[in-house]
């Protein structure tokens, strides 16, 4: 069965690194008979450039009927004045929602060879591998009601809602639990369920589904808490679970324990395998069109991807080796560049992983 895969490479650095990705899979297909097909998309803000819609609706016919999208990243200054509905944001948020990808996982992995990449003292975060589960459809970002309204004294006042159903909660916990049963069988919940309600109730739903996961730890932590020892201590976490907007911003702060944020993949999953693939860092219009990005994360998503949806487990370990073994010959951009080691551009790590992939005899 061949297997359709959506490729969505947004704006910025987007389709330079995508490029990369899709090289990869280009090798995957013609060397190790991998059945694929390949159709791209606009979406971000080209795609409102083009349609006047971040999200226009073949792109988003083409992502429903692809067994899994590739998405480089969205968003760019020229954007930022738009309505918030019309902004490339929206177009990757709409793709969430319309393929109800709640679960997210942000891994963050040290390589060894980056360990002095990071600004963390190396014995702090070597051997780094901590996974962050991230509810996607829900909480703060999708909450109603929402908008600016006029108070009766003149005065605007903003708001958003922050809201959590049970089965949201429950279906999020238990793939973090699902994913700890493949690890070292260690859940942190971070919540906010000292002030809000809903994660007083996130609390207790983690509590509730525990008991169907005996083999699992479960700890829960307040966010607050939870960020500092991401800094402190980071290795004392094996898989953490928390809300849309908690996890938008502890995955940050745990990717940057990495050295770069240009390293780490991530997969937004659907209940049926289905998911969407995307390096978590975004689309860097500073340096975009400068060849100079590093297309690791995403060509590690295309790993994820092998690994989630298309169940292939060896050939996900080959992106992964490959990935490795250029670090390994020093090879580096200038995202994750140290003394003394080979300064290349995004074209160039995308050759080296492919050769170094062509080459490994498995
Ligand atoms: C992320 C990004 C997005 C988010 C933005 C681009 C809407 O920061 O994927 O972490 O906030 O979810
Ligand atoms: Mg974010």
């Amino acid at each position: 069965m061949t297997n359709k895969i959506a490729v969505l490479a947004g704006d910025g650095i987007g389709p330079e690194i995508v490029a990369q990705a899709v090289k990869v899979l280009g090798v995957l297909r013609d060397e190790f008979g991998l059945q694929i097909e390949l159709e791209e998309a606009p979406v971000g803000g080209r795609a409102y450039d083009v349609s006047g819609q971040p999200l226009p609706e073949p792109t988003l016919r083409l992502a429903k009927e692809a067994d899994a999208v590739l998405l480089g990243a969205v968003g760019g200054p020229q954007w930022e004045a738009l309505d918030i509905s019309l902004r490339p944001e929206k177009g990757l948020l709409g793709l969430r929602a319309e393929l109800e990808l709640f679960s997210n996982l942000r891994p963050a992995i040290l390589y060894e060879q980056l360990a002095d990449a990071s600004t963390l003292k190396a014995d702090v975060v070597a051997g780094l591998d901590i996974m962050i589960v991230r509810e996607l459809t829900g909480g703060i970002y999708f909450g109603q009601p929402r908008g600016v309204r006029t108070l009766a004294n003149g005065e605007r006042q903003g708001f958003n809602t922050l809201v959590y159903s049970e089965s949201e909660i429950e279906r999020i916990g238990r793939s973090a639990f699902e994913i700890a049963m493949k690890r070292d069988k260690r859940v942190c919940s971070v919540d906010k369920a000292n002030v809000l309600e809903c994660t007083e109730l996130w609390r207790e739903v983690m509590e509730r589904i525990a008991v169907d996961y005996p083999q699992v730890v479960l700890s829960h932590m307040y966010v607050d808490n939870a960020a500092m020892q991401l800094v402190r201590a980071p290795k004392q976490f094996d898989v953490m679970v928390t809300t849309n907007m908690f996890g938008d911003i502890l995955s940050d702060c745990a990717a940057m324990l990495t050295g770069s944020i240009g390293m780490l993949p991530s997969a937004s999953l659907a209940a049926d395998a289905k998911g969407m693939y995307e390096p978590i860092h975004g689309s860097a219009p500073d340096i975009a069109g400068k060849g100079i990005a590093n297309p690791l994360a995403t060509i590690l998503s295309v790993a994820m991807l092998l690994r989630y949806t298309l169940d292939e487990q060896d050939l996900a370990s080959r992106i992964e080796r490959a990935v490795s073994a250029v670090l390994d010959q020093g090879l580096r951009t200038a995202d994750i560049y140290t003394d003394g080691m080979k300064k290349i551009g995004t074209e160039d790590m995308g050759e080296a992983v492919v050769a170094s992939l062509i080459s490994d005899g498995g």
